[in-house]
């Protein structure tokens, strides 16, 4: 484990005061350093940690491009995935590191306003943050926005009608944020651990980023770990393997058993391969996965995958903005037909037609919530591929028989 953006205080202190902060780790550059920000971003390779891990620097160039003094920062805190709990954590305990990533950022694009979107869920991130603002000058002019519990109201177009409409359901894209976001104006969407990395980058550069990590992609990521003897947030190093993970946390289940990897827009692996695999997003790509928001799930020996993945189903069903018809509609039938399967209940076409709409439901809707959903039912079908059939055609579970 190697700590950097949770290096500091122990995190059951909560938030690090503005006094403490600026102690630990010094003032942020001045005005001359700041204006080579951007390309020591760039030369990090710091990707994105809100799930989609698109580079940050080019985001921060694309936005400086169009902003002519315009834009407008949104530091995404809404973490609505259900399995993750890395952002709430560092809202709440590194409020500091935060702001000044959105600070940097408001200086690097040409913002003079920030929005800190956080989940409503989150009341301890949401007190410390605004705590923290009251702490510090006010450089940016910010404001604090809670969405309502809903997965999609952290994608960054469903952010952005929030902020402008009270509305937290994503729009067709384009345009997208970085061109016409809030007011209309190129906003930049970056989630809050991007800012906080940036806000080490800033002080310390690219090379000393570049230091941590095991493979290909450099730096750390906070990783939610769970169904382990101590689960929580941990920073762990790139390519850190599930197996160091599993040891470090007091993993019970055996190695090569089951594992969600990204949470509910992830996948399932298995096996003592998948084990030993880097947690790397470049690595991960490879094999046709996704470090995600950095969710890792031990699932145990003892669990059944099918119903599992049906409850998961059913949450992502529930989860629909409800305004696009094939994911109302299609993830609805998908949540039906696993929870039948499940319950060992299933119609005789189920898995015929569970597997086709693995394909028939990608790409049509506003935003990317069905294709995350039938991706981990797709890795389910592999994973589990026995289980499904046991649970259909034999109408028993092989796990908890
Ligand atoms: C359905 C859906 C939900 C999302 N929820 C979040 C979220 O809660 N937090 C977040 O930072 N990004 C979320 N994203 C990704 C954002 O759209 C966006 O890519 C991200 O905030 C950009 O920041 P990054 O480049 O620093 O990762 C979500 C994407 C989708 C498709
Ligand atoms: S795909 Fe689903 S979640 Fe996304 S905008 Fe359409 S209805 Fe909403």
């Amino acid at each position: 484990m190697t700590a950097r953006l949770l290096s500091g205080p122990a995190l059951n202190l909560g938030a690090e005061p503005y006094d403490a902060h600026r102690q630990r780790l010094g003032a942020l550059p001045g005005k001359a350093e700041r204006a080579g920000l951007i390309p020591a971003i760039e030369a990090a390779g710091l990707l994105g940690r809100g799930g989609a891990g698109f580079p940050v620097g080019r985001k921060w160039a694309s936005v400086a491009g169009r902003s002519k003094g315009q834009a407008i920062v949104l530091a995404n805190g809404a973490e609505g995935e259900p399995m993750s709990m890395k952002d709430r954590v560092l809202m709440a305990t590194r409020p500091h590191l935060v702001l000044d990533g959105v600070e940097l950022a408001a200086d690097a694009v040409g913002a003079k306003k920030a929005v800190l979107y956080i989940g409503s869920e989150h009341a301890g991130a949401r007190v410390a943050m605004e705590a923290a603002l009251r702490e510090r000058p006010r450089v940016v002019d910010t404001r604090i926005v809670t969405p309502p519990v809903s997965y999609a109201a952290g994608e960054e177009s469903a952010a952005v009608r929030f902020v402008n409409k009270g509305d937290p359901r994503p729009v067709t894209v384009p345009p997208r944020p970085f061109e016409k976001g809030i007011d209309g104006k190129p906003t930049l969407v970056q989630n809050v651990e991007s800012l906080a990395n940036a806000a080490l980058i800033a002080r310390y550069g690219a090379a000393w980023f570049r230091e941590a990590g095991r493979a290909e992609t450099r730096g750390t990521a906070l990783v939610t770990v769970s169904g382990v003897t101590t689960p929580g947030v941990l920073e762990v190093e790139l390519g850190t393997t599930l197996a160091d993970l599993a040891a470090w946390t007091g993993g019970t289940a055996s190695v090569g058993s089951p594992v969600l990897l990204g949470g509910y827009f992830g996948s399932w692996v298995a096996g003592p391969d998948a084990w030993q695999m880097p947690l790397d997003p470049a690595a991960l790509r490879a094999r046709g996965l996704a470090f995600g928001c950095g969710v890792v799930g031990f699932m145990g020996d003892s669990a059944c995958g099918v119903a599992a993945t049906a409850r998961i189903m059913d949450y992502m069903a529930g989860s629909s903005a409800a305004q696009c018809g094939p994911c109302v509609y299609g993830l609805r039938a998908v949540a039906d037909a696993t929870a039948r399967v499940a319950t060992f209940a299933a119609h005789p076409d189920d898995l015929r037609r569970l597997r086709g709409w693995t394909e028939s439901l990608v790409g049509r809707g506003a935003c990317r919530l069905p294709d995350g959903t039938v991706g981990l039912l797709r890795s389910a079908l592999t994973v589990f591929e026995t289980d499904w059939a046991a649970h259909t055609a034999q109408r028993r579970c092989q796990v908890r028989a």
